[in-house]
């Protein structure tokens, strides 16, 4: 509880001494539960862009400064330092694993990676057209009904194997939603390999032939996945929490979540840009065209993968993907006229006073994009793979939830805009 208060005056000549509140870093916060009882006022802030939902202790971000931490951590560090298991340890239990904790966490994921062999064939219900991402939200809510022997959401154990569960089961799921759109057999979890090299064996590696993972391609993986593992109260962990704060189970909790990601406003942009660099390619359209309709207020044409609603000054995972992006294009070529696009597109906007003048830099969907295109991830895999990676982060959020004293059910309150009361016409 807080010591300080600041008062706040309404229209109808009532007032509220609300309490000033404050977290380990980021501004102070006025705790509005008073307002309306005091004064019969509520708050009105669409999209929540000053509301605080909830107290966590997960992921800090600072926009104005480029920062992002984990725990306290440094993403930079992080990436430098870790695995995305160690990534994962840390986001759900506070601190980085030891070395024994760490190999107990692995062994316990890696048993957890095959799916019930009902699963396969639920999947294989689907279209064969089905957009994996459909598939994805489709099959994780499905989980509840195979695995409802830890969906006590009141005992911290059944959350936590539920956790643990859809860290696991992630990649699988993810490569069989892959594999059933393109043909493919489903292949096995190899649990000698590491999460991400498991990974790519479960999306490119067929029965008829060995695999050995690329480690290039495990590199990139595992740096876009740490970076994507939290991002604070998101629009899709905050579908997490709001829907796991009616006492929703797990795994409904998740799968909204994943629908949240799907939008292009938010899991969607590396699509989009791509998307962007495809046709600009086949166009042949010049980048000095492309920029000249990006600054036209008349053209609604934006460059996707540009600017970012909270990093104002950089993103600092778009910095730390630039250079995997610029490292992995030099060793594996490929797309090359898209990614030649790409680099001029990159060069040309940094040099540009628009875009100086307006903080508009390229973001991690731009690099992120480029990457998956590089690594031959085909593009309705994109927001697959951010769902993937961001199981984790969702995943805690939900647990701290459940752990917190304050939590309530999500019920926002509104202002009714509709008819007056009226009587039906007899
Ligand atoms: N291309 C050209 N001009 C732009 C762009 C862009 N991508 N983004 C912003 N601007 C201009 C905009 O026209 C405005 O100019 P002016 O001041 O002259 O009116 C100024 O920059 C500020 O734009 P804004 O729309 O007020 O900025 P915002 O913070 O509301 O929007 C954004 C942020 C990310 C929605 C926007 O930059 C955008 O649409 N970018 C392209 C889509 C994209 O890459 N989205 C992914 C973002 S990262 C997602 C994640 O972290 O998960």
């Amino acid at each position: 509880m807080s010591d300080r208060t600041s008062s706040i005056s309404t229209p109808n000549g009532k007032s509220s001494e609300l309490p000033v509140l404050s977290g380990t870093h980021g501004p102070d916060v006025l705790d509005v539960r008073g307002l309306y009882k005091d004064t019969g006022h509520f708050t009105y802030d669409p999209g929540y862009a000053t509301t605080a939902s909830c107290k966590s202790a997960i992921t800090f971000i600072d926009g104005d400064e480029g920062v992002l931490l984990y725990r306290g951590y440094p993403i930079e560090q992080l990436a430098e330092h870790s695995t995305y298991l160690e990534v994962c340890y840390l986001l759900m239990y506070g601190e980085l694993p030891n070395p024994q904790q760490s190999e107990e966490f692995n062994s316990i994921i890696s048993h957890h990676t095959m799916v019930h062999e009902n699963i396969r064939d639920f999947i294989n219900g689907f279209r064969y057209d089905a957009h994996p991402m459909a598939m994805l939200v489709g099959t994780i809510g499905a989980l509840s009904s195979f695995y409802h022997d830890s969906l006590d959401i009141n005992n911290p154990l059944h959350r936590e194997i539920s956790a643990q569960r859809l860290i696991a089961k992630m990649p699988t799921i993810a490569s069989y939603c892959y594999n059933h759109y393109r043909g493919l057999p489903f292949m096995y979890p190899d649990n000698s390999l590491s999460y991400v090299e498991n990974f790519t064996r479960l999306m490119f590696a067929v029965p008829a032939e060995e695999f050995e993972p690329n480690p290039v391609a495990v590199k990139a993986l595992e740096l876009i996945m740490i970076l994507h593992a939290d991002h604070e109260q998101n629009a899709s962990t905050s579908t997490v929490r709001l829907a796991g704060s009616s006492g929703a189970n797990p795994f409904a909790s998740i799968a909204a979540g994943v629908a949240s990601l799907w939008g292009p406003a938010h899991g969607g942009a590396n699509e989009a840009c791509v998307n962007m660099l495809d046709a600009i390619v086949n166009s042949g359209e010049t980048i000095e065209k492309t920029i000249a309709r990006a600054k036209d207020k008349n053209d609604p044409f934006r460059l996707m993968g540009f600017g970012h609603r909270v990093y104002k000054n950089f993103d600092p995972r778009a910095k730390l993907i630039q250079k995997m992006c610029h490292d992995l294009l030099n060793e594996l070529g490929g797309d090359t006229p898209m990614f030649e696009l790409a680099r001029k597109l990159e060069e040309a906007t940094l040099a540009d006073e628009y875009f100086i003048e307006r903080r508009l830099y390229p973001n991690v969907d731009f690099y992120s994009g480029i990457i998956f295109r590089a690594l031959n991830i085909p593009m309705n895999m994109f927001t697959v793979m951010f769902a993937m990676s961001r199981t984790v982060g969702w995943i805690s959020h939900w647990m701290e939830m459940h752990e917190d004293p304050e939590g309530r059910i999500g019920r926002p309150r509104q202002i009714y805009t509709g008819a007056a009361k009226r009587d039906y016409p007899v």
